[in-house]
């Protein structure tokens, strides 16, 4: 089977990577680029455990083939944190015991983001809703919610 050369842009860094066709992007992230903070559950779309932001929106890397994602600014959990300080929405994750086992938080932090960046003060219903393809084994979701409504109620940079 021929491979195929990508570029791919991930956490504002330029990769190179020769690939199967239908690689998935969640696995070049994991096995090529060793970005191993996106996980996978389910590999079939439905927990939201392999979450990052593509273009601006929440999207499941394991439904998306590698091939598609040239040209497209990504983002995954490995590239929050800036300057060796985390993020926000990393930091009231931690205050709020919003993890456990810690295998959901990737992807919904990833969901989180891309909601507070396209709505910096969404409502509690609009954080339900951003976060409902993610789920979540261990918390009850309460504390991830207030997590997230922390952070939407910080000053935030225009
Ligand atoms: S691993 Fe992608 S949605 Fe579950
Ligand atoms: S903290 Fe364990 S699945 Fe969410």
């Amino acid at each position: 089977m021929s491979l195929l050369d990508l570029k791919l842009k991930v956490n504002g860094k330029e990769y190179r990577v020769r690939v199967k066709p239908h690689k998935r992007l969640l696995d070049v992230l994991r096995d090529d680029l060793h970005l191993t903070g996106t996980k996978e559950g389910c590999g079939i779309g439905e927990c939201g455990a392999c979450t990052v932001i593509m273009d601006g929106r929440a999207v499941n890397a394991c439904l998306v083939l590698a091939a598609s994602a040239e040209g497209k600014e990504i983002y995954t959990i490995e590239g929050l944190e800036q300057d060796g300080k985390l993020h926000p929405l990393q930091e009231a994750f931690m205050r709020h015991n919003a993890l456990q086992c810690g295998f959901c938080t990737p992807g919904m932090i990833m969901s989180a983001k891309a909601l507070l960046d396209r709505n910096p003060h969404p409502t509690r219903e609009e954080i339900k809703e951003a976060i409902s393809g993610n789920l979540c084994r261990c918390t009850g979701y309460r504390q991830i919610i207030e997590a997230i409504e922390e952070v939407s109620r910080l000053p935030r940079e225009e």
